[in-house]
């Protein structure tokens, strides 16, 4: 298939709760697939045991949609990639083992990506929309992590600031939970913090040193405020959910943005970009929008499907990796914290 000078590369993604494949020609998304969950909503977060059957339930479909959907055979194929780290270990072993075996018994490389950096790589996906110029910056935020990434090329990323604690999809998610909201709460705020007053309420934003994050101390003192207010009142929540939600998401952004201006500034940098399943937010892409005309960025801001955990983010590392000559080895383990740079 295609011109014979085509990298044709299929992406796995297993390092949550999403079983993903992408099949990427070059940098083109030939066929992009999720599988989401459902099983983990009955208790309110990731339950990774559960997690890891459902990979070894869906990878096989999922992987053969992928290439169905892209017209491509697996005898097309010039490598795979696959997430072979951070995430949940038994996840992340279901994905890097098929991957291996798969690219084993095609006799083809594995490119092993890392899953913050595919983050940030999602915004090199061909869309017809432009890619960022570097350097520029890339606030990164997920469930798992929240950084400011300085990004000089595909392949040098330097961390200029993260949270000390919990990462700000995790405070969206822990603040929801306290609220009665499903899993993931992030989506839920979002919606209802349209409909409320972001400023009804005032909560904790913790400053810490340099360009770094601490979202536990809100985390408590939202917990501490809702708990004495249900104490007065046991429909405070039903009766303030849009604006316990909006004055939430609002600091969570103040706390973001307020990083995030101050690392452009000392950089002198004014190409900025957002990534992670965060950056989904609508109250999150509105305000960098807003700033960016106050201060003269150019932004990107990903499109919905490539915020969230999928597969194309991992394909096009795997193709900028490749062009890299980097390359996997079957003895290559999968790691639950692999640190990015
Ligand atoms: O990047 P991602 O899909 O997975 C990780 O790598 O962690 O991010 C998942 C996180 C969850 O915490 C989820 O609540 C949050 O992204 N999230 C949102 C929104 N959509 C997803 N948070 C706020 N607003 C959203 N619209
Ligand atoms: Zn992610």
């Amino acid at each position: 298939m295609g011109n014979e000078k085509d990298i044709i590369i299929l992406g796995i993604e297993s390092s949550c709760d999403d079983t993903a494949a992408a099949v990427l020609c070059n940098d083109k998304i030939l066929a992009n697939i999720v599988a989401g969950q459902a099983v983990h909503e009955a208790y309110g977060g990731v339950v990774p045991e559960l997690a890891s059957r459902a990979h070894q339930k869906n990878i096989v479909p999922v992987v053969a949609e992928a290439l169905k959907a892209a017209g491509v055979s697996p005898s097309d194929l010039t490598a795979i990639a696959y997430t072979k780290g951070p995430g949940l270990l038994g996840s992340l072993l279901v994905g890097s083992t098929f991957a291996k075996s798969m690219a084993q018994a095609l006799d083809i490389p594995t490119v092993p990506v890392h899953h913050m950096k595919a983050h940030v790589l999602a915004h090199f996906i061909d869309t017809g929309i432009g890619k960022p110029e570097f350097p520029f910056i890339c606030l990164t935020v997920s469930g798992g992590h929240t950084q400011i990434v300085k990004v000089s090329s595909t392949n040098d990323f330097k961390i200029i600031g993260e949270t000390l604690d919990d990462a700000a999809g995790e405070a969206f998610d822990k603040a929801a939970k306290l609220l009665g909201l499903p899993y993931p709460g992030g989506p839920v705020v979002d919606r209802n913090a349209a409909l409320g007053n972001p400023t009804a309420f005032e909560f904790t934003k913790p400053k810490v040193a340099d360009y770094n994050f601490s979202f536990s101390g809100l985390k408590t003192n939202f917990r501490n405020f809702v708990e004495r207010e249900t104490r007065r009142n046991p429909d405070f929540i039903s009766e303030n959910i849009n604006d316990l939600c909006a004055s939430l998401q609002y600091t969570i952004i103040e706390m973001l943005m307020d990083r995030l201006v101050a690392a452009a500034k000392a950089y002198h940098i004014d190409t900025i970009a957002l990534a992670g399943g965060v950056s989904a937010n609508k109250g999150l892409r509105a305000r960098l929008e807003s700033e960016a005309k106050t201060r003269g960025w150019k932004t990107f801001i990903p499109a919905f499907e490539f915020c969230t955990d999928n597969a194309a983010m991992i394909g096009i590392t795997g193709y900028y990796d490749f062009l890299n000559n980097e390359r996997g080895d079957l003895s290559d383990a999968a790691a639950a914290r692999w640190k990015m740079e």
